[in-house]
């Protein structure tokens, strides 16, 4: 089966991140034909700054390689390596009703944020459609958000298909119902935008110190302590399997330890977790040009994919 999934340089990823997208999308390369990219095209509709874009580019790359993306298996790449998305997003255009890109959520939800509306924005929707047709791709792991986006890649492939015969293949929304909304240090939500969230690449002495802010209650120390509810507990089960939860679970209701002991558990459950991804990371920050020559090689690949692919398109439409 053939997998896409798009991913936005955003900045420092958090355990949210992790357990909410990447590790499930880094687990599908083992069964599916996985296609990664960085969406850099995507990032300019709200970027202001050059150098920026440019380093967050890079970080996610290093990133989402130092967690597990695995270049034989996965073609991963950066989206403006591979402009031939470009001139697909045009020819689909002229297959996009206003009406379609003016009912999209994301916009709407953009606009009402006080983001100035541009047409890069406006159309973000087709671009994305694009990266989707491009490669034939037939599942689409996404978060809610981004459901629409998938359905409205169907509309525009079926107009087009309408027209010019069965170019497009139909592709289709992925989403995991089971994945876990993960709580941040207070509790709601982890999100970069809460400043509640816990990152994955902390230094050691700045981790402990972020888990010693998570918000608990205040069992005093020689009690037996709730762990259900326990944002301590919460985040420290996602790391555990159920008989290591028990036990945990166990210490908890024993009454001989306290929140101090606990917030020091998930330190070093959190630091352990991530032990090998910050040893790749170290070295890829050390040998940027690995990382460029993994990345070039994805569009070296891709490039093939995509100028076949357009050899059709622009035949069945008449640019030839
Ligand atoms: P943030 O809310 O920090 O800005 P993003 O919107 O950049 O995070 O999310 C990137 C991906 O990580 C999305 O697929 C999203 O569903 C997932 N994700 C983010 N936060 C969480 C969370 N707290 N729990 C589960 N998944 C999350
Ligand atoms: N819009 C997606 C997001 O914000 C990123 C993205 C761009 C994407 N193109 C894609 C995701 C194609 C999947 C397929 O998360």
């Amino acid at each position: 089966m053939r997998v896409l999934t798009g991913i936005q340089a955003s900045g420092k990823l958090h355990i949210g991140n992790y357990f909410g997208a990447m590790k499930p999308m880094i687990a599908l390369q083992e069964s599916e034909e996985l296609f990664t990219f960085i969406a850099n095209y995507h990032s300019l509709t709200t970027s202001k700054d050059a150098k920026l874009l440019n380093q967050l580019t890079f970080d996610a790359a290093v990133d989402y390689l130092s967690l597990g993306i695995n270049p034989e298996k996965t073609t991963f790449w950066v989206q403006s390596d591979v402009p031939q998305v470009l001139e697909l997003y045009w020819i689909l255009s002229k297959f996009t009703p206003m009406g379609l890109l003016e009912r999209a959520h994301s916009y709407k939800d953009k606009v009402a944020k006080g983001i100035t509306a541009n047409h890069a924005l406006f159309s973000y929707p087709v671009l994305m459609a694009a990266d989707i047709l491009l490669l034939d791709t037939q599942k689409v792991p996404v978060g809610k958000d981004q459901i629409q986006h998938v359905e409205m890649t169907r509309d525009i492939a079926i107009k087009f298909n309408n027209e010019y015969g069965n170019i497009f293949t139909l592709p289709e929304h992925v989403v995991e119902e089971s994945l876990a909304t993960i709580p941040g240090i207070d509790g709601q939500k982890m999100s970069k935008s809460y400043d509640n969230a816990i990152d994955i690449f902390m230094e050691e002495k700045a981790l402990q110190k972020r888990c010693n802010k998570i918000i608990s209650s205040s069992t005093p120390l020689g009690e037996p302590i709730e762990f259900n509810g326990c944002n301590i507990y919460n985040l420290a089960s996602l790391f555990l399997n159920p008989e290591e939860q028990t036990k945990l679970q166990t210490r908890y209701q024993s009454g001989k330890e306290g929140y101090g002991h606990f917030k020091k558990y998930l330190k070093e459950l959190i630091w352990n977790e991530f032990t090998e991804a910050r040893e790749k990371r170290a070295y890829y920050l050390e040998h940027p040009d690995m990382v460029k020559d993994i990345l070039s090689d994805g569009a070296k690949k891709m490039q093939k994919i995509a100028n076949a692919k357009m050899a059709v398109v622009r035949e069945a439409v008449g640019l030839y």
